[in-house]
This record gives structure tokens, C-alpha cells and sequence, in this order.
């Protein structure tokens, strides 16, 4: 598997209770590099379009108060297979559902409040890495 490069943010629950040292650390702890990353507060307009793909599912509205609700960490993220192993480390959406020692399983606090966003396919990933970075601010 060749070195890929995935979108994570950190969510606004993340930011609030000063998780995103220990997030990061478990992301290096899976040999994943933070290339780029920079803390924003979004506007309403940048996560409906971050979310476009939702914006017909019952939650959009939720989910986009939420992610306005206070700042966000967003990150670059290199490495091998490094869509996959963000995945992974992430844990399934719902922290209930969520595999021991992933970051949901032990930071999230709701569905909707799970702590961190990684992008699900490489084109997705290329998408989202657009979105939010220039190629100067992505350094490995
Ligand atoms: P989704 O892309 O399905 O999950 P993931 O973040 O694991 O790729 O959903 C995007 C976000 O939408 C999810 O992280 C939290 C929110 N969400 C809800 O608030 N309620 C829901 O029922 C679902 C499915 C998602």
C-alpha cells in the first residue's frame, strides 16, 4: 500500500474538554504524521458544504449547529493505507458501537458529538484536503 493522505478534524467537543493533545497522540501512536493542521472556528456556510453529501439526512441540522458550536482542529494526515488506519482508529460512529481503545470509545460523548472526522475513501480524502489546505501549508 502506497503513503496516502486523509482529512481529520477534531470537533468541537474534541476542542472544548482539551482532547487534542491526547487524540493526537494516539493518531502518531499509529505511526500516522500530522503534515498540516490549524485551528478554526466554521462559519454555518463552510459546514454545509463540508456536509453537503448529508444535507438530505434527518441530523444535517444538528450535525451542522454542532460542528459551528465552538473551534475545530483540522488536519492533514500521511502515511501508509492512511485512509484506512485513520478509520480505524477512529471507531464506529456511534462511540456505543465503538471497538475498545479507539478515540470514540474513549472520548466521544454522543453520535453526534464523536470527537473527530476522517475522510472514508482516497477521492473523498482528496476532496476534503482541498477543502481546508493549500498544497504550501501541507509540510512532511
Ligand atoms: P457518517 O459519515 O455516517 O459517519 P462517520 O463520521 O463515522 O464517517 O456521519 C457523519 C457525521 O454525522 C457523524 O460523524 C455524526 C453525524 N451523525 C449524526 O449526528 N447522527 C447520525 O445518526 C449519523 C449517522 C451521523
Amino acid at each position: 500500500m502506497a503513503i496516502q493522505r486523509t482529512l481529520s478534524i477534531l470537533k468541537p467537543d474534541a476542542t472544548r474538554r482539551n482532547l487534542t493533545g491526547k487524540i493526537n497522540a494516539v493518531i502518531e501512536g499509529t505511526g500516522l504524521k500530522i503534515v498540516a493542521q490549524k485551528r478554526m472556528q466554521l462559519t454555518q456556510a463552510q459546514a454545509e458544504a463540508f456536509y453537503a453529501v448529508h444535507k438530505e439526512r434527518p441530523f444535517f441540522g444538528e450535525l451542522v449547529s454542532f460542528m459551528i458550536s465552538g473551534p475545530v482542529v483540522v488536519q492533514v494526515l500521511e502515511g501508509e493505507d492512511a485512509v484506512q488506519k485513520n478509520r480505524d482508529i477512529m471507531g464506529a460512529t456511534n462511540p456505543k458501537d465503538a471497538a475498545p481503545h479507539t478515540v470514540r470509545a474513549q472520548f466521544a460523548e454522543s453520535i453526534e458529538a464523536n470527537s473527530v472526522h476522517g475522510s472514508d475513501s482516497a477521492e473523498n480524502a482528496a476532496n476534503e484536503i482541498k477543502f481546508f489546505f493549500a498544497e504550501i501549508e501541507i509540510n512532511a
